[in-house]
């Protein structure tokens, strides 16, 4: 473990910095003194000033220690903390640290603490070295755990009557993320990047005024979309499971220029995201001449019986 103790650190949205003795009236206002805030925390609402400007005291006394962390949460619009997140308990025997956090109630549901969180457990991983980071809240405070969620922490398990806080006693909700875990979310997901390409020529069929979708004896909008469809669909062929296969669910696209009948099309897609049985697709397109069109696509991977299934009984319900 790299001993780097309070270190400034920067988010899209937020930056994380030391306290110091100017925040108190911030910390006093935005969060230390309201119940809300505190109602499941195991420290009490400041009742005035000098109790936070005591709080701050103390911590910013420990930031010469290298193994103390505690962060103020500062917006990068407001310039004021908003918040605190810290380690509340390290454990070098087992090289794991446990986080807490809060902010004020103005603040809350914007993203603000799993960016916060994503960002310590960025830290805390590459550049402490810890091998676990854990958190817990009270179950009454199920946002708690959202927050851990959002920044990949992996739910653990509930101890019964296992800790204490302005609630009283109460069931302990636990989240933790190993190194390993974290090294494996970020490795990009393997079928990101491959390609595949169909082609074919502009035939009568294809033209706009064949498909009604224009009047002209050109390549149609929809007959370059079904075919950079096709190439998305080649692109998973491989990958699919048997009994499953990849149904479209968007697609948008810009058709740049126009080719008349016997021109050759070659559409090409690349998978550019992959969430779970969603994928997303770069798709493009060229004539003999050059690119013809491009855009973006989705698909899901469905499982063929199933998904066919709820389809007929779907217009079978409707006829009914
Ligand atoms: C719990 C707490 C830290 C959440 O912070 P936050 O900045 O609001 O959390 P985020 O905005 O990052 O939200 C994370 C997730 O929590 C959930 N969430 C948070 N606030 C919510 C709300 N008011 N309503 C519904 N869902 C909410 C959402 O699932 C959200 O994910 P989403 O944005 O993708 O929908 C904040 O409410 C707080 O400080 N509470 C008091 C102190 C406390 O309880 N600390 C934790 C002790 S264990």
């Amino acid at each position: 473990m790299t001993r780097k103790g309070t270190c400034k650190l920067e988010t899209k949205q937020l930056l994380l910095r030391r306290f110091t003795m100017s925040d108190a009236q911030a910390m006093f206002r935005n969060w230390a003194n309201d119940p809300e805030v505190t109602k499941y925390l195991t420290w009490s609402p400041h009742g005035d000033i000098a109790e936070t400007r005591r709080v701050l005291k103390n911590w910013i006394e420990s930031y010469e220690n290298p193994d103390f962390y505690c962060w103020a949460i500062v917006p990068k619009s407001s310039e004021e903390p908003i918040g605190s997140i810290s380690v509340v308990h390290h454990d070098d025997k087992v090289n794991s640290v446990h986080i807490g956090y809060c902010i004020g109630k103005a603040w809350w549901h914007h993203g603000y603490t799993s960016e916060a969180l994503s960002e310590l457990i960025r830290f805390f991983f590459e550049e402490v070295g810890v091998n676990r980071i854990d958190s817990r809240h009270d179950i009454r405070n199920p946002h708690s755990g959202n927050v851990m969620k959002k920044a990949g922490m992996r739910y653990e398990g509930t101890m019964r009557k296992a800790d204490r806080n302005n609630q009283g006693i109460c069931d302990i909700a636990t989240y933790a993320i190993l190194a390993d875990d974290y090294l494996t979310q970020k490795k990009p997901h393997p079928l990101i990047g491959k390609t595949a390409s169909v082609s074919k020529m502009v035939g009568n069929t294809d033209t706009a005024a064949s498909m009604k979708s224009g009047s002209l004896p050109v390549l149609a909008t929809p007959a370059l979309t079904a075919l950079m469809e096709q190439a998305s669909c080649k692109c998973l062929s491989d990958c699919l499971k048997s009994g499953q296969t990849s149904v479209g669910t968007a697609i948008c696209i810009e058709h740049t220029a126009a080719s008349p009948r016997g021109a050759k099309i070659t559409a090409t897609a690349e998978i550019t995201e992959v969430t779970g049985r969603k994928i997303g697709f770069a798709v493009t397109a060229r004539d003999n001449t050059g690119e013809i069109g491009h855009g973006t696509h989705s698909r899901f991977i469905v499982e063929t019986d199933r998904f066919m299934k709820k389809a007929e009984g779907r217009i079978a319900e409707g006829r009914k």
